[in-house]
């Protein structure tokens, strides 16, 4: 069985800024990690190698936002980068560009019942995490059937919900999974449940 990789993009200047979505470009440490990516798939992955050589194509997955894109553009070079527009990450609707702070100030209902109930919240305007369920579902069943090694290289709300399928998690625990920025967290499906490791290319 072949790994599945899963990795964030690199940090957004949305994410050092603590706001919610957007579409925003890579800051200078995103972009540092979009090259320890690639340094760090040419290590994992080896088409020379006999167990690499009967797959020697290795496939990537992404999203169609901006931040992802950056971040496997130097992997396009040598190989298939398939952009999913079901893997972009979760619409937060009229809360998106804010930071958690500005929601709670600007619509403290919204704040408390996405507390409250995270995974069936919807944003006004945008998704809950239900709907991202949904939407992954087809994408869900491809995954299962790709034979090769394939790298995902996603949004935290995103992983959340292939990790947590893939991983035997209650729908209700996806919400609060942690999926760290410059994390690459590898599945290699086994009989029973996956066996997982956790990489970090960069410091
Ligand atoms: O920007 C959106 C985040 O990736 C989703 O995080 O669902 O924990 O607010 P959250």
């Amino acid at each position: 069985p072949r790994p599945i990789w899963f990795s964030r993009h690199g940090e957004s200047v949305f994410n050092s800024q603590g706001r919610i979505g957007g579409d925003s470009p890579l800051s200078a440490r995103g972009i540092l990690y979009a090259q320890k990516l690639e340094e760090f798939v040419h290590s994992v992955y080896r088409p020379d190698d006999p167990a690499d050589r009967a797959n020697p194509n290795l496939t990537v997955w992404t999203s169609t936002m901006l931040r992802t894109g950056m971040t496997v553009a130097g992997l396009n070079q040598s190989w298939e980068v398939i952009k999913w527009r079901c893997l972009d990450e979760i619409d937060a609707g009229m809360c998106d560009g804010l930071t958690y702070n500005e929601v709670a100030a600007q619509f403290p209902e919204e704040y408390r019942k996405r507390k409250e109930d995270k995974y069936n919240y919807r944003y006004p305007r945008g998704e809950s995490y239900q709907d991202l369920f949904l939407r992954l579902e087809p994408l869900l069943f491809e995954m299962l059937r790709h034979t090769g090694p394939l790298l995902v290289v996603g949004h935290q709300a995103i992983l959340r919900i292939l990790y947590g399928y893939l991983t035997g998690k209650q729908p209700e625990e996806c919400p609060d999974l942690p999926i760290p920025l410059h994390t690459v967290i590898q599945l290699t499906p086994q009989a029973y449940g996956c066996e997982e490791v956790w990489h970090t290319p960069m410091p």
